[in-house]
């Protein structure tokens, strides 16, 4: 059957559709030994010959979803061209050609989804739909009483960014330090700094941001580097979610702080429990 080129590309396990559209918009995609120009290209993956960066597309793999707790300190793409350090060694293990879905900063840490199931991994994206992620933003100052409340209304009614309006679906005061104060915000948007521009609206910038979960799928015990198969369960949460728009009700305000951490450069993959395991010359049971 004769399908669009970036949804063969998604059912493959290439790409999501939208970066399957970058990779056909970029030249990288071979269609019967012609390079594609054209967005719309159709093809039938039992009769056509379709390569990516010269790489021959095989029919669909089996779907495989993990979350990685991003740390600070690395870019969400698998190569960098300025030569930063990327997820992709804390993912390259895995047999099956996954990728990651979104993006988080530079120096942002938290769940990030991978996966090999760019249909699923689409939906989720979709601005139309919008999924919730969790975040806790650190900021300055000790945050409290009426001015929490005040700064809790105006993250919740929303305010205006130079790419539109922005909200919090739900916020609300997560913890203090003797001089920060944590906030958990709720967002259903994937656009860029988000949550850094919407924090610098209303005049608290972000000194730290962590991403506590994505879509309800979190990283509490894990630390910065590990990677985890997601359960039959929360495979099913995800799937539950697809081609829905997020709803306040559904917020779980129970999350767990950022781990414990010491230095600011991104650690080795396996995160601390293997790196200890590495170094006790231990061996995995
Ligand atoms: N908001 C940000 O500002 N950065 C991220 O990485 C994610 C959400």
């Amino acid at each position: 059957m004769e399908e669009r080129l970036q949804k063969i590309m998604a059912h493959a396990g290439i790409a999501s559709r939208r970066k399957a559209e970058e990779l056909i918009a970029a030249g990288r995609v071979e269609l019967n030994g012609k390079k594609v120009n054209e967005l719309g290209t159709k093809a039938d993956l039992a009769k056509d010959i379709i390569r990516v960066d010269g790489k021959l597309i095989h029919a669909a793999q089996d779907k495989v979803w993990m979350v990685l707790y991003k740390p600070a300190g690395c870019v969400t793409t698998l190569s960098d061209p300025e030569g930063r350090m990327t997820i992709a060694k804390y993912i390259e293990h895995v047999p099956e050609r996954v990728y990651p879905v979104g993006r988080l900063d530079y120096d942002v840490e938290g769940a990030l989804l991978i996966t090999n199931d760019g249909d699923l991994a689409h939906q989720l994206m979709h601005p139309k739909f919008g999924v919730r992620r969790t975040y806790l933003a650190k900021v300055t100052g000790h945050i409290a009483g009426e001015m929490g409340v005040k700064l809790m209304e105006k993250l919740m009614k929303g305010v205006r960014l130079e790419d539109g309006r922005a909200k919090a679906l739900d916020a609300g005061l997560q913890a203090h330090t003797p001089k920060n104060t944590w906030i958990r915000l709720v967002v259903a948007e994937g656009r860029p700094h988000l949550v850094k521009r919407l924090m610098e609206a209303v005049g608290h910038p972000v000194l730290k941001l962590f991403r506590a979960d994505y879509g309800g799928i979190d990283v509490q015990g894990m630390s910065p580097g590990e990677l985890r198969e997601l359960s039959r369960a929360e495979v099913d949460l995800l799937k539950s979610q697809a081609g829905k728009k997020a709803d306040a009700k559904d917020v779980d305000k129970s999350v767990g702080m950022p781990a414990r951490r010491h230095g600011t450069t991104a650690p080795a993959p396996g995160g601390r429990r293997a790196q200890k395991r590495r170094a006790s010359g231990a061996r995995r049971s």
